[in-house]
């Protein structure tokens, strides 16, 4: 009802200001659909006019019985709140004039993508990278004995270890007689050897 009001309203107006040339009073047609004497309860809001009784007509930019409500052309979008006209404050995730632009906080790194999903904006990584902004790599090998995976399927390994997954130790000074480097500097022997790198032959009692 407050819109076909409204409208009644606006044609009124533009009657009043075309008749403006001609020899009628100015204002005639105005004053047709404006009372002057009437009483708008609850008042009208940003610069409305009281025309008839609790009847606002809004100037341009709000709408509502009272005019309270700014809008916002194009309408603000994922959830949006239009603040006042043509404005919008957008909710986390999302920014632009119209909160049409989706906006991963602190960005997307190594080629993620910034996009919504289900409303709530998210990086989608690449198939080597993960978390929330795509800066952790996959070593889909692992990375063990405290490797750490630095890049798609590169560990970077501690002291003491080597290869792809950090799991071959290094024992700086060989392991004899078919001895095998279990951890850094660690011998595992072959019987009858002992020793750090099992080059003593146990005595047979
Ligand atoms: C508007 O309201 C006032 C009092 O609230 C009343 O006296 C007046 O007659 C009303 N005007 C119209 C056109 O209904």
């Amino acid at each position: 009802m407050g819109s076909a009001v409204l409208l009644l309203a606006s044609s009124l107006f533009l009657v009043g200001l075309c008749s403006a040339g001609s020899d009628a009073p100015r204002g005639v047609a105005v004053g047709f659909v404006f009372d002057p004497q009437a009483k708008c309860e609850p008042a009208c809001e940003h610069a409305g006019v009281c025309i008839r009784n609790n009847t606002c007509f809004c100037s341009r930019g709000y709408e509502g019985e009272t005019c309270q409500y700014a809008n916002c052309y194009p309408k603000c979008k994922n959830g949006g709140a239009c603040l006042r006209p043509g404005k919008c404050r957008c909710p986390p995730g999302f920014g632009g004039r119209y909160c049409h632009k989706v906006t991963c906080d602190g960005g997307c790194w190594n080629g993620g993508e910034c996009t919504a999903v289900n409303g709530v904006a998210k990086c989608i990584c690449p198939s080597s990278w993960t978390g929330s902004k795509c800066q952790e790599a996959i070593c889909p090998q692992g990375c063990r004995n405290g490797g750490i995976c630095v890049a798609p399927g590169i560990c970077s390994c501690p002291e003491g270890w080597l290869g792809g997954a950090c799991h071959t130790a290094v024992c700086t000074q060989p392991c004899l007689n078919g001895g095998k480097c279990i951890s850094p500097n660690k011998c595992r022997c072959r019987p009858p050897y002992s020793g750090p790198r099992c080059e003593e032959r146990k005595k047979s009692h």
